[in-house]
């Protein structure tokens, strides 16, 4: 983390589960290793995850971008970006046939001049339509304004290191056989949709690793099962299709005291998952913490610890070759925003690794520690 001469060390708001000399001391290490030396900076995610080949990264959003301590922040801290909305529908083609990429092209340039990759997020998605999108897609011709925008955002960002090609497709509790969410993109391009966006997907974008992104696979009740099984069964259709489908991303919106975390059975579903073929990513990963109680000091140790459990059994498995937080300091995380999601008693919600003063938290620590233990990651294929 960069140092500013009139801001405090602000490792004191990390409580060290190890002596701080040591930890400085092999975070400072690791920064010297990733060419990133500063005299006392905690070591920085990115160098940890690169360690056993893995990258550490954020989504942001490009206003975000104007502020200095954040910005400087996401510089220190991650080798990937995702634009939290800027590449979706809703914020590119407000108005149809009048694409503006304005917002996007300034977080890829951010990142190209960082030397960062980017993550395109989501070519295709349900949720976030242009006001005239959901009309299009049910109108005869939905399908050629589906693979429009498909075909558009892949030739304007054609060279990102990852994209999302559909996001959110499931829902078994819509009871379909087939597991998808009952949507305007069903309607548009069939039930088999999914594989043809990823067909379509591969014309414009090459080199890219092309993902399918979901939610709600991570904790042992029924619903994360039913969730699991459906995206295992997308992903086997897709490989029987041969579909050009790389990565699965998972999102890893976490809640503790919600719902029990089952380390083995979350194990086996990534071997599952790998096995297939797919490399993994953490693409979203934050802690709500609505429902702990408002103490600062305990919540953020609740939060570090459901970190710490999650991750040290997401990075046991090779194939798994990033984390991503969705959000990187406390002070931007849509959770703040949520009238549906988050905190709704008032309280600031503390769900990011950073907190509003760009301070490592616990949950910090509790990735860097992760990074630390994990083995090394599968070779890129
Ligand atoms: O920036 C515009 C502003 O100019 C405009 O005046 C205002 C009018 O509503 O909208 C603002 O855009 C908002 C945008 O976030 C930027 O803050 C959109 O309304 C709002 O819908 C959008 O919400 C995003 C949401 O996805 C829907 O796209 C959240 O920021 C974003 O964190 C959230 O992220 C999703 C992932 O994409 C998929 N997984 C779940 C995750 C959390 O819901």
């Amino acid at each position: 983390m960069t140092f500013h001469p009139h801001q405090s060390r602000a490792i004191g708001a990390v409580s060290l589960s190890v002596p701080r000399r040591a930890f400085l001391t092999g975070g400072a290490a690791a920064l010297a290793l990733a060419g990133e030396a500063h005299a006392d900076a905690p070591a920085s995610l990115k160098a940890l995850a690169a360690r056993t080949g893995r990258v550490f990264g954020a989504a942001v959003s490009w206003k975000q971008l104007d502020d200095p301590d954040f910005a400087a922040l996401v510089r220190e801290q991650c080798a990937i970006l995702t634009p939290e909305w800027e590449m979706k529908w809703g914020a590119v083609e407000a108005t149809r046939y009048e694409p503006s990429y304005g917002p996007a092209v300034k977080i890829v340039n951010f990142a190209d001049a960082n030397g960062l990759q980017v993550r395109g997020h989501a070519a295709l998605w349900a949720n976030n339509l242009p006001p005239w999108g959901r009309n299009a897609l049910l109108a005869r011709g939905g399908d050629s304004a589906a693979l429009t925008r498909l075909r558009q955002i892949l030739q304007r960002f054609p060279d990102l290191a990852d994209w999302d090609v559909a996001n959110e497709a499931l829902e078994p509790r819509n009871g379909r056989p087939d597991g998808l969410r009952n949507s305007a993109l069903v309607t548009a391009l069939g039930t088999n949709w999914i594989a043809r966006s990823f067909f379509e997907a591969r014309k414009y974008a090459p080199k890219s690793k092309l993902y399918y992104n979901e939610y709600g696979v991570d904790y042992a009740d029924q619903q994360s099962e039913d969730r699991r099984t459906a995206v295992l069964r997308l992903l086997e259709n897709l490989r029987k299709q041969n579909a050009p489908a790389d990565g699965l991303g998972i999102q890893a919106h976490l809640r503790p005291g919600d719902k029990p975390f089952d380390a083995a059975r979350y194990r086996a579903f990534l071997k599952d998952v790998a096995g297939l073929g797919f490399e993994i990513k953490i693409t979203e990963l934050d802690i709500d913490d609505k429902i702990l109680g408002p103490d600062v000091a305990s919540r953020d140790a609740r939060v570090a610890d459901e970190t710490a459990r999650y991750l040290d059994a997401a990075l046991d498995e090779p194939a798994v070759m990033g984390v991503l937080c969705w959000g990187l300091s406390d002070r931007y995380s849509w959770l703040r925003r949520s009238k549906r999601f988050g905190r709704q008693d008032g309280v600031a919600a503390r769900p990011l690794p950073f907190d509003d003063k760009m301070r490592p938290k616990p949950m910090y620590e509790a990735i860097a520690r992760a990074f630390r233990a994990a083995p090394q990651s599968r070779s890129p294929r």
